[in-house]
């Protein structure tokens, strides 16, 4: 069973995600980083990102490990290497084929089917998990999105703005699970919210659905 929470990059996902996952005991899902793990593993040999198929049979022969806070592609530990610019730049052009996609959705279906998971991502209630009886989408203003990121890998504000401008109209407009709100997804706007307040929400909603 999984509670999903979707939205664009910088709204809070991640942190609101851990943390609510920590509170209700359930396991938390990093659905970007095992698109992150792909972009790396494109990059390294300096693959054509843009090739489906060739990224697809890639991303079906990883490895990918989700333990916690570390992520191994074939045992070694990339959770560090998957976080850096040129790794967030490969992993949103090799998130819009439909064979890493395919790839990706089966295993993470069939982590979920294990267990208890808060899952954060693109595409966990739209595609991922539609029957989620759960379904969270974030979202915060551009402006405070790039701060957010900037502030977390100090790279500087209008650069991480012009990029987060590109990825996000690369996520909305992709042809194959674009980014958007799941039917029945309730919307929080966490642009003015602290984190424990979102954190909080999500709890409670988790609550009054009877899920923990
Ligand atoms: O959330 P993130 O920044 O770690 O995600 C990395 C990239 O992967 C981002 O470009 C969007 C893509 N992604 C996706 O297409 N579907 C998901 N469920 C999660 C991430």
């Amino acid at each position: 069973m999984v509670i999903a929470i979707d939205g664009p990059a910088g709204a809070g996902k991640s942190s609101v995600a851990r943390a609510a996952a920590a509170a209700l005991g359930f396991t938390y899902l990093d659905s970007g980083a095992m698109y992150r793990c792909v972009g790396l593993a494109g990059i390294e040999p300096g693959a054509d990102l843009d090739d489906g198929a060739a990224m697809g049979e890639l991303a079906r022969s990883l490895a990918i490990g989700l333990d916690g806070e570390r992520v191994t592609i074939d045992g070694r530990d990339v959770s560090e290497a998957i976080r850096g610019p040129a790794v967030t730049e490969a992993a949103s052009r090799v998130s819009v084929h439909p064979q890493v996609r395919e790839a990706m959705v089966a295993r993470q279906r069939r982590m979920i089917a294990t267990g208890r998971y808060v899952a954060e991502g693109r595409d966990i209630g739209t595609v991922v998990s539609p029957e989620a009886p759960l379904k969270v989408f974030l979202t915060a203003s551009e402006r405070e999105r790039a701060r957010r990121r900037a502030a977390q890998t100090g790279e500087d504000g209008a650069a991480v703005l012009a990029a987060q401008r590109e990825r996000d109209a690369r996520d909305r407009t992709r042809e194959h699970s674009a980014l958007r709100a799941a039917p029945g997804a309730v919307e929080i706007d966490t642009t003015a919210l602290s984190l424990e307040r979102v954190v909080e929400r999500v709890v409670e909603l988790a609550r009054e659905r009877g899920l923990a």
